[in-house]
């Protein structure tokens, strides 16, 4: 990696506030001895995106980070946690997952690794599954892959409903998913409901109508799954400008199995995040580049699904803002590791392992609209990773292996 000039701190003996450091209270924890330490500030460090520091230093604060430079000049404090030499970047930014579900589907994968091809009609087998557990069933579900997920470094969720596709279950998803992360997301219309399957015109105002208004105030995010054999694109719309009327900010399942106007509905709504983003013309990926929203690629998809990949490196080339994330969900992408979609994207779809790393973090934040994660820099939330590795470019050069050493969730360590 480049080394480049680091940050400038005040020296330990007189810490005192700077433009880019606060005041250090003694209280306070460093992380010295970090190797190499990613922060997404390209004003720090070697200029990058990544604003890389090597030989670096972090101070955390109750919950934020108040101090990050080289160790040698990390100001005191009574405690001090000595990193010896791993890497440490921002938590990961999960922007993209279907938690709130039970069941199984390992015989619908199994047919699909034997030559079958992925159908999204396997969302019905998970929607009934879900509709028979309990309230505490789910809950658990939630709490043991976020669990999980934390172990692997992933320090923010966004979650999602779309298993219950009755008002009742869909507000119980969204309420359940809310006691466990802030980004909820509101996906009544992933599947017409296997109930309305002779009225899809019906379950649309079911959608927009009584079930948006029994979900909303559960919710940050609307979402809509626009795809032949789900919603097209004027109930896609519809949908996601009923949301927006309820306040509800906009995503989408877009242009995952096939080409359509999702990517592009997503820039003409506004919408934070255009999601999946597997088949797109060039008008697409132009759209994309001249709007705010991101595109959120899930390569656990492509591989749990046998898929082409997204083409990434078409879409970073064109400006785009890409995230990655993992769309953990019992179906079409059954993992909740970061790392795992890290190595897929650089390994094919031809991402630089900087890239990757900077869209695992930074780029899920910009997914959410999110300013005060994604990064380690002054003020940001102090979600921290420890690598068993000099650098994050091991995530891709070492795929598979159990890198995350530490996870520091605001100012807390987790795990
Ligand atoms: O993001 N595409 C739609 N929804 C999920 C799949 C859900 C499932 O198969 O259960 C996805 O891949
Ligand atoms: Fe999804």
């Amino acid at each position: 990696m480049n080394t480049g000039p680091a940050a400038t701190n005040s020296p330990a003996a007189t810490p005192a506030p700077t433009s880019a450091n606060s005041a250090v209270a003694t209280t306070a924890t460093a992380i010295v001895n970090i190797a190499s330490l990613v922060t997404n500030d390209p004003s720090l460090g070697d200029g990058t995106p990544l604003g890389l520091i090597q030989d670096a230093a972090v101070v955390i604060d109750g919950d934020r980070v108040v101090w990050v430079g080289e160790s040698s000049k990390a100001p005191a404090t009574d405690n001090r946690v000595d990193a010896a030499g791993r890497a440490v970047i921002p938590g990961f930014v999960d922007s993209h997952s279907h938690l709130v579900f039970a069941g199984d589907r390992t015989a619908e994968f199994h047919a699909r690794m034997s030559g079958q091809p992925y159908k999204a009609g396997g969302i019905r087998t998970t929607v009934a599954a879900t509709r028979a557990a309990t309230d505490a069933e789910l809950s658990a579900n939630v709490a043991h892959y976020m669990a999980e997920a934390l172990r692997q470094g992933t320090t923010t969720f966004e979650t999602k409903s779309g298993y219950g596709l009755t008002v009742e279950d869909e507000a119980r998803a969204l309420r359940i998913a809310a006691e466990h992360t802030d980004e909820v997301t509101y996906l009544g219309a992933h599947i017409v409901s296997p109930d309305y399957a002779d009225d899809p015109a019906a379950y649309v105002d079911l959608v927009t109508g009584p079930m948006l208004d029994a979900c909303a105030p559960h919710a940050r995010w609307i979402d809509v799954f626009c795809e032949k054999g789900a919603f097209d694109g004027d109930q896609a719309r519809a949908i996601l400008t009923a949301g927006q009327a309820k306040g509800l900010a906009a995503r989408i399942h877009a242009n995952q199995l096939s080409y359509g106007p999702g990517v592009q509905l997503a820039v003409e709504l506004g919408a934070a995040s255009a999601d999946h983003c597997t088949h797109l013309t060039d008008a697409d990926v132009d759209a994309l580049a001249s709007g705010d929203t991101v595109a959120t690629l899930l390569p656990g998809a492509e591989f749990s699904t046998r898929a082409q990949w997204p083409d990434a490196r078409r879409l970073v080339d064109a400006g785009v803002t890409v995230a990655l994330s993992t769309d953990c969900n019992p179906g079409s992408s059954f993992t909740s590791s970061v790392p795992f979609c890290v190595a897929l994207a650089v390994r094919d779809m031809r991402m630089t392992p900087d890239e990757a790393l900077w869209s695992a973090t930074a780029g899920g934040a910009a997914a959410l609209r999110r300013t005060d994660i994604g990064r380690v820099a002054v003020g940001a939330r102090a979600d921290l990773v420890l690598l068993d590795a000099p650098s994050h470019v091991h995530l891709a050069y070492r795929p598979g292996v159990p890198l995350v050493a530490q996870v520091w969730r605001t100012g807390v360590r987790v795990a």
